[in-house]
């Protein structure tokens, strides 16, 4: 897969989602780290260090329609069909390394119907790459169900606000049969975490209200972040401090529960508002993720776009 194979070349007359200003990091870190091809017809990536495992599985948690418009008629694939059309080369006359399963978690049956079709038409089985209707904190369990102890797993869990994702589910994800697996299941997060800034009242000096502290109590599995805000709200603190306290502290709770490896990247670095967070206890799985990170940083247009 070449870095914009992802690209659609046109619509598809289906309904597209706009896109914010973190979904490129978070399409192009994605793209690069499941598989890309270098100048040199080389595959990485996921798809590339899991080669000789029988089968490959990515779980889309927080699925949407498969496609975001970028405006002036770019629209380029979203999670889940970056996913199922990710290929890498495979040894000498041996078909490319891909997925061997795919399920898309949507809960809106609309969206559902719009990604189904999208996966259909790209010509994908049922076996293969399936939609899985329903709340990814409650339907995880049947998609986990399937996933065999020896196969490489990769989740994305990309909710839209506080409340779509709970830590219970990502412990979950995180420590499933890891007493069998010789390695847990990859996860990358989208944490909406800028979302909190605007329930604010800073003029006021006024924390969020209780329910929203609640909810990004249950995203994030722990409240040690709760001092920094509110020292924010005195004007004691910058929002990007609090910001990386509610970051850092999911992390840390990502290694409480068992991950070695932990690493994010922050849309924008500056005045943050969305992080894409990683987790593994594979070395080679982080070293692949920081190269992809570091690919999307060095992205001469992102200078062009003022993002860093
Ligand atoms: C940010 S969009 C996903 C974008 C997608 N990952 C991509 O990059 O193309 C979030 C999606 O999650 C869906 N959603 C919201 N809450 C959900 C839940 N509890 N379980 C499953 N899907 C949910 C929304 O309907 C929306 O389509």
């Amino acid at each position: 897969m070449s870095a914009d194979s992802d690209i659609a070349s046109a619509s598809d007359g289906r309904p597209v989602d706009p896109a914010p200003a973190h979904t490129e990091m978070k399409l192009a870190v994605l793209s690069r780290y499941i598989g890309y091809v270098d100048e040199r017809g080389r595959g990485g990536g996921f798809l590339h260090a899991t080669r000789s495992a029988m089968y490959r599985r990515y779980i889309d948690g927080f699925a949407g329609v498969g496609r975001y418009d970028f405006g002036n008629g770019h629209v380029r694939d979203g999670s889940a069909l970056i996913a199922l059309r990710a290929e890498v080369p495979g040894a000498a006359g041996a078909s490319p390394i891909r997925f061997t399963h795919l399920r898309f978690v949507e809960l809106d049956d609309d969206r559902a119907n719009t990604l189904e079709a999208r996966t259909r038409a790209a010509g994908a089985t049922e076996a293969r790459a399936r939609v899985v209707r329903g709340d990814a904190n409650v339907v995880m369990v049947d998609a986990l169900n399937e996933v065999e102890d020896r196969t490489p797993t990769l989740v994305l869990l990309d909710p839209y606000d506080l409340d779509d994702l709970r830590f219970e589910t990502v412990r979950l994800i995180a420590t499933w049969h890891d007493s069998a697996r010789a390695r847990r299941i990859e996860q990358l997060v989208g944490l909406q975490i800028g979302r909190i800034r605007r329930q604010a009242n800073l003029e006021q000096g006024q924390m969020p209200s209780k329910v929203s502290l609640d909810q990004l109590e249950r995203l994030l599995g722990n409240r040690r972040w709760e001092p920094v805000m509110q020292e924010w709200v005195a004007g004691r603190r910058e929002w990007s401090e609090v910001f990386g306290a509610m970051r850092d502290s999911f992390e840390e709770e990502l290694r409480r529960i068992g991950y070695v490896y932990t690493r994010h990247c922050d849309v924008d670095e500056r005045d943050p508002m969305y992080s894409l967070v990683f987790a593994s206890d594979h070395k080679d799985a982080d070293t692949i993720m920081a190269g992809s990170i570091d690919h999307w940083r060095r992205d001469p247009k992102l200078r062009q776009r003022g993002l860093f």
